[in-house]
């Protein structure tokens, strides 16, 4: 019987053989993985990309596609191995993109799927792979399956989204809070109920425990992988189901910056579907090699380690955001929050800003010292052990650019929360090219501002300047893709009782890298005692360092917000 099994098996393989050879089915692409297990965005730098604001190849005010595909060769030359474009379709941009009204298409504002396609070859030829963002809790209300669904209580996609009848007349079906302010249902005075919307009311919540719901999402991931996308970034996978029973969500005391009340989101955000939905999700992305990145908002380590999957059959890329929220530069917090992601089961993924956050550069910046606070701490995450996913100009030093006033805003939750809440407008502004107006961006005025700072902070002139952010995140970038021990090795956490001096050994097969940071606005010294790591005559040979930083055999000295990066030596 084995013998039959094992010959039958063999001539399986060899028809199976044959009809891939002859292009008769797809086969799964092969997972690369190097000798050491790790598939490739493990090794990878990503880097979110927000379109209306990268390159404009037309000359309208707002970046597209083409602006993209027209710097690959700067991002390659940076050492950005994929980039994570936020939402691109076609949409009326009440969110800025994240309001999708065709999820197999592109807004003409970008561009056509032809640009694209362009775009992507344009990444191929430079090792760049192209990460989309999908926008899965929630369509525009300008969608057609929502302006179907609307139409009447009995229409083909009525049950595609949440509708409910209110409490009593007038009164929502429960006391939920959209996260963009007000109540999260919207009353349709044609079919007289109720829909469900997380974020602004023009974008009502797909209702993900309907088949057809999730049929039509897995099939428009499969549409975008065989196109030539590497992955997704999922938006707000926490949101994707709600309690069936619509429970009230306990209320908390105190108010938002928006001046709703705070509440536990107990009923409508991280409910274990969520988990179930993930794993099919990754399964699909698995028949194409792809990578799952979330937006995975968690209070706890143990919560986003459950994102990985019990089986790491979730996502591969869970965003570490307790990482990002340490707002100061404070050693003990940031070992602390290392510890953690370090203790999941899953692979680390950093993160320092986002379009949704106020940039690095300012939210760990002293009014005084921001260009060597950005290069410590460019020097910082991208010599952990795990992925880091940079935002557009945190290479260059690129600040927030707050509107002044709130006829500017564009963002709608500035505009319903100015001046305590001033939206995102902020971090969105055009990347800085060089010192022409408008950074360069465009020759027409761009559809955000870019601050008076873009004449110093810029990708031209910080390209010829040897001690750039720039030139300092290329040493770091090409350090990271060469080096073993940064490829490879596990991290320690060293003097984990100095308050100043973060610092740590990345080590690898008896090669090991030291990072020194000082995080204080005083000169420090750092004694690096490692022979519990196995090298008893620790020798530090400098590798990169800011400009007044020394080694002493084991000893290291930083100016204020100094760094070294060092190879170990016996
Ligand atoms: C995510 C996006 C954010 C967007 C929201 C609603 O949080 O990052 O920009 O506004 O989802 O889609």
């Amino acid at each position: 019987m084995s013998r039959l099994f094992f010959s039958s098996s063999r001539s399986w393989l060899a028809l199976i053989l044959f009809l891939a050879s002859c292009g008769a089915f797809t086969v799964a692409q092969s997972t690369p993985v190097d000798a050491n297990g790790h598939p490739w965005w493990q090794h990878a730098v990503f880097y979110e990309i927000y379109p209306r604001s990268f390159a404009d190849s037309n000359n309208d005010g707002v970046g597209d596609l083409n602006g993209i595909s027209s710097r690959m060769s700067y991002l390659h030359d940076l050492g950005i191995d994929a980039i994570w474009i936020t939402p691109c379709y076609p949409s009326p941009q009440v969110d800025f993109g994240y309001d999708v009204s065709d999820y197999e298409n592109i807004d003409p504002m970008y561009g056509t799927l032809k640009d694209f396609d362009r775009m992507v070859g344009e990444g191929k030829e430079n090792s760049v792979r192209v990460i989309m963002d999908f926008v899965l809790n929630h369509t525009s209300d300008q969608h057609s399956w929502f302006l179907d669904s609307k139409s009447s209580r009995s229409s083909a996609h009525r049950d595609w989204y949440l509708w409910r009848d209110g409490k009593a007349p007038g009164h929502p079906p429960n006391n939920w809070i959209s996260i963009f302010g007000g109540s999260a249902w919207n009353f349709d005075p044609t079919t007289h109920q109720f829909y469900y919307h997380a974020f602004y009311p023009q974008q009502p919540d797909l209702n993900w425990r309907n088949p057809a719901v999730e049929k039509e999402m897995l099939d428009t991931t499969r549409w975008w992988y065989r196109r030539g996308v590497a992955g997704f970034r999922l938006d707000a996978v926490d949101m994707l189901f709600e309690d069936p029973e619509l429970r009230d969500n306990p209320v908390l005391t105190g108010t938002d910056t928006l001046g709703d009340p705070n509440m536990e989101d107990k009923y409508n955000r991280n409910l274990p579907e969520v988990h179930e939905e993930l794993q099919k999700l990754r399964k699909v992305a698995d028949e194409s090699d792809a990578v799952l990145i979330g937006e995975t908002w968690t209070a706890t380590a143990a919560q986003l380690d459950r994102y990985y999957g019990q089986n790491g059959n979730e996502l591969q890329m869970p965003m570490d955001f307790m990482f990002m929220m340490v707002d100061k530069l404070s050693p003990p917090e940031f070992r602390r929050q290392i510890a953690a992601v370090d203790g999941t089961h899953g692979w680390p993924v950093f993160v320092i800003s986002n379009h949704d956050r106020v940039r690095s550069y300012n939210r760990y910046g002293d009014g005084k010292n921001n260009d060597a606070i950005a290069k410590l701490m460019g020097a910082f995450y991208l010599t952990l052990r795990g992925t880091p996913i940079m935002y557009y100009g945190e290479e260059i030093g690129m600040e927030n650019n707050d509107p002044k006033r709130r006829e500017d805003v564009q963002d709608p939750i500035g505009r319903t929360g100015w001046p305590a809440e001033k939206g995102r407008d902020g971090e969105r502004t055009p990347m800085q090219w060089n010192t022409t107006p408008n950074a360069g961006f465009s020759t027409t005025r761009p559809w955000l501002p870019v601050p008076p700072s873009y004449k110093t902070h810029n990708v031209e002139s910080e390209s010829k300047d040897p001690s750039s952010i720039l030139n300092l995140y290329k040493k770091v970038l090409g350090l990271r893709h060469s080096n073993e021990a940064l490829l490879e090795g596990s991290y320690t956490a060293l003097n984990e009782d100095d308050p100043n001096v973060m610092s740590y050994l990345r080590s690898y097969k008896g090669k090991a890298i030291l990072v020194a940071l000082n995080m204080s606005a005083t000169p420090q010294k750092a004694v690096f005692d490692l022979s519990k790591q196995g090298f008893g005559e620790a020798r530090l040979q400098t590798l990169i360092a800011s400009h007044a930083a020394t080694t002493k055999g084991n000893e290291v000295a930083l100016e204020p917000f100094g760094l070294l990066i060092a190879e170990v030596g016996r």
